[in-house]
């Protein structure tokens, strides 16, 4: 299939352009490099523009007979979009929305989405399925729900199918260890503990001892971002083989502590890993763990590193290949 992917020189992107060139699609990235790399996605088509830009849409949508989007390009910091909801509906929503109108116009069948487990907000219960309430608590969520939304009413209206992907949290590297994760800045866990073994940042600060918790820390589901790669083909698959619209949570169903992470993270890579308490971060919930089932048993999902040892034995990988990450 020709394939549109938005986002595709990013973190999540990169892998799934690469699982997709494994597959024989014909992919085109578009990305305008605020957060990606063009060394991610090296021999890959790459088109350096933004989803706003409604003209190159079209011509890209047209001029190579796209078929299918996979739409990753977005802001996705959580702390962030509280600051700046302004940017996030712009970007994830405004865009997102740019983007859905080309498709549709473009004649586009089929669309995936990358969404997120911060749709839900805090849960009521864990692990959390698909028909957990959505409450988001931050624009970042709110902002993906919104897209959500609109995909439905499209559906519905033009006939476009889609699947949407809520993803826990993301991690691992692919195990050739030439792409990885390498975000400016880095927030989240995995990374900052591998830039801590490698003596690259002092120290990591654990955010909050105090969550109703086993350890005090707090307890997230990590999924292989290879995983999550396969997941977007397999929902590409579907809908080609006649399957409606649909939306998927993509985690292992384990949670593992920030604690548990750290003392992983010391057996994989020999190093110690200074550590230092700080205050909760604002907006983040005890215990985010996902129930996937209803993935594995509609598309036949099943991640090939569902254990926290090998996501961060893979992590470690890149990492310690690439300190300075792609650029450097
Ligand atoms: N953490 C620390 N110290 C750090 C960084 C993170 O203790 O330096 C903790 C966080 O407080 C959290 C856990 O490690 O408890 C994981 O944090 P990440 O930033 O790695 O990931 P999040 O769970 O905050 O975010 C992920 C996705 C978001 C998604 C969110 C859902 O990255 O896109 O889950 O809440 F929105």
């Amino acid at each position: 299939m020709n394939i549109l992917v938005t986002g595709g020189a990013g973190y999540i992107g990169s892998h799934t352009v690469r699982a997709l060139v494994n597959k024989k699609h014909r992919v085109v990235v578009l990305d305008n490099l605020s957060k990606g790399h063009p060394a991610a996605v090296k021999e890959i088509e790459l088109v350096r523009g933004d989803t706003s830009d409604r003209q190159l849409l079209k011509r890209l949508l047209t001029g190579c007979n796209i078929e299918a989007v996979m739409h990753f390009a977005a802001s996705s910091l959580v702390g962030e979009s509280v600051r700046l909801p302004s940017d996030y509906y712009r970007n994830n929503v405004v865009n997102g929305l740019t983007l859905l109108d080309a498709a549709v116009e473009a004649g586009v069948r089929y669309f995936v989405f990358s969404s997120t487990a911060a749709v839900y907000g805090e849960p009521i219960e864990v692990p959390i399925t698909e028909n957990h309430p959505a409450t988001p608590l931050n624009p970042y969520g709110a902002t993906k729900l919104a897209l959500e939304g609109a995909m439905r009413w499209y559906g519905e209206a033009y006939g476009l199918r889609y699947t949407s992907l809520r993803y826990f949290n993301a991690a691992g590297a692919d195990p050739a260890g030439d792409i990885g994760e390498d975000h400016e800045p880095e927030t989240h866990l995995i990374p900052l503990v591998m830039k801590a073994a490698l003596g690259l940042i002092p120290q990591l600060e654990i955010f909050g001892d105090d969550y109703p918790t086993p350890d005090g820390t707090c307890v997230r589901d990590y999924i292989h971002v290879n995983d999550l790669a396969d997941a977007h083909i397999l929902a590409l698959e579907a809908m080609a083989g006649g399957a409606g619209s649909n939306i998927y949570n993509l985690g292992n169903g384990n949670g593992y502590s920030v604690l548990e992470v750290i003392e992983t993270a010391k057996a994989v890579t020999g190093s110690s890993i200074p550590v230092k308490y700080a205050a909760r971060r604002a907006g983040d919930p005890a215990v985010l763990v996902a129930g996937s089932e209803r993935i594995k048993d509609e598309l036949g999902w099943r991640p090939a590193f569902p254990g926290l040892r090998e996501i961060i034995e893979t992590a470690w990988r890149w990492h310690s290949n690439h300190p300075g990450g792609y650029e450097k």
